[in-house]
């Protein structure tokens, strides 16, 4: 099935969130193999908002993050429960928006170029996380609310989807 996730940027951002969550739901309907809805995520995130780097880190142990599905330049593939955005956003199992790489303690720096970033946990349905949604921005605060909230909502059509 083809779908183009481009929308006109005359769209404000809820706007655009919300034209890409009614595509996206509908295209990743009735797939259950988790690491193919997590390829088609990034990349279909990619292609929409052009991020800089977009993927998962999935959850292998009580320990460790593994590198999942991405598009973006190549990046650490692991991070350990409680390090970084992405094991702090494991660990305390909440949404984190970081304005400035630099300010966040023990940032693991994958690429030089990534200056602020939003990380997402993704739950199973028993409610335990088993990956984070990672995303980087080569510009300073480049997340806000409304990233928070439109990619929640995109987890949550995911999270629809998984056993
Ligand atoms: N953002 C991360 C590292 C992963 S790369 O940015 C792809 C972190 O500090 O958790």
């Amino acid at each position: 099935m083809e779908q183009s996730f481009s929308y006109p940027k005359t769209l404000c951002k809820e706007q655009f969130y919300e034209a890409f969550l009614a595509d996206y739901s509908l295209y990743i309907e009735g797939e259950t193999d988790i690491i193919s809805t997590m390829a088609n995520t990034a990349a279909a995130l990619r292609e929409a908002f052009g991020f800089f780097w977009v993927g998962f880190y999935c959850v292998h142990d009580s320990e460790w993050l593994h590198l999942g599905p991405f598009q973006g330049t190549a990046a650490c593939t692991r991070i350990r429960f409680g390090r970084g955005v992405c094991g702090s956003c494991w660990s305390a199992d909440e949404s984190i928006i970081v304005p400035d790489v630099d300010q966040f303690p023990g940032h693991i720096a994958c690429s030089s170029a990534s200056r602020s970033e939003i990380v997402i946990p993704v739950h199973d349905k028993a409610r335990n996380v088993i990956a984070v949604l990672d995303i980087d921005s080569d510009t300073l605060a480049a997340f806000d609310e409304t990233d928070r909230k439109g990619l929640e909502a995109i987890i949550r059509a995911f999270e629809a989807t998984v056993s």
